[in-house]
């Protein structure tokens, strides 16, 4: 096999720990984690607040460009605003807090200049460095007019004949689905922080994306931010959620090949 820098493994004098972890505690995190559409008027601490947006800043994320913004909505004007352009939902209305996800689809190139930084004086190994510097522009660069991604597809369609290769991003739409996904995940981690904490979220596409931008201002939204999700958070209310949790059978949805 032809060494490259993706298959070469560093000589690296690094190692972590892996903690033990209760896993009938996570198992609890995960299957009492449900979408709360009506919550009490219990409050939300601050510390708990920044402890679920520090959790989402720690989900994987692409090349480690994390593609993303969270987007603590404070201000009660800016709430009234974010619940309005949420069609009012009970979810969005009666929650202690919002937080506005944005999935950056522009904004990898000063990303890439901080992980270059942090990684020369990091010493880490060159092809790290490399990677940033040759493979991420390369990768995640359309140009203008989607020009360097419509010849990145013709390059990619001829050279897949003999070796596989990455078949995108190769398209601004192909860096929106790279963005969310990223942006997704960090979702996720937030709504799973949350339950363990002992707070309910719900997750909302629900809303009216034009509106919550505007709400957000140009500064907030650049990078060619999208919004990912809104996510509400407080304490689950008795009526707070619509019914067990449903899911098909688990065969429909899990293949083993
Ligand atoms: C991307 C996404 C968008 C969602 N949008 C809404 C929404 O706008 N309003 C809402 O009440 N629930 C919304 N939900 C919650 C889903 O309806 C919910 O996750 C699903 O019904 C499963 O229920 P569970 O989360 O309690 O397991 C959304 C969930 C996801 C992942």
């Amino acid at each position: 096999m032809k060494e490259d820098i993706l298959t070469k493994i560093p000589d690296m004098d690094y190692t972590e720990e892996a903690p033990v972890i209760d896993a009938n505690e996570f198992d609890k995190v995960i299957r009492s984690r449900r979408s709360v559409r009506v919550y009490t008027n219990d409050s939300v601490p601050q510390e708990v607040m920044e402890t679920a947006l520090e959790h989402a800043t720690l989900a994987p994320n692409s090349s480690n460009l994390q593609p993303w913004r969270f987007v603590w909505i404070k201000s009660e004007e800016a709430k009234k605003k974010v619940v309005e352009a949420c069609l009012n939902q009970a979810a969005a209305r009666t929650a202690s807090e919002l937080v506005v996800i944005l999935a950056r689809t522009k904004a990898w190139p000063s990303v890439k200049e901080k992980m270059i930084n942090v990684l020369t004086k990091s010493e880490a190994p060159r092809g790290a460095l490399s990677y940033y510097r040759k493979i991420v522009p390369l990768a995640y660069d359309q140009g203008f007019l989607n020009i360097k991604g419509f010849l990145k597809k013709i390059a990619i369609l001829f050279i897949g004949f003999k070796k596989p290769v990455p078949r995108g991003p190769a398209s601004y739409s192909d860096m929106r689905v790279w963005a969310h996904k990223s942006a997704a995940l960090a979702c996720e981690n937030m709504m799973l922080s949350f339950r363990a904490q002992g707070f309910d979220t719900c997750p909302m596409e629900g809303f009216d994306e034009k509106r919550i931008k505007a709400v957000l201002g140009s500064k907030i939204m650049e990078g060619g931010s999208e919004v990912c999700m809104v996510l509400s958070v407080g304490k689950r209310a008795d009526n707070g959620i619509y019914g067990p949790q449903i899911r098909m059978d688990k065969e429909d949805f899990i293949s083993i090949i």
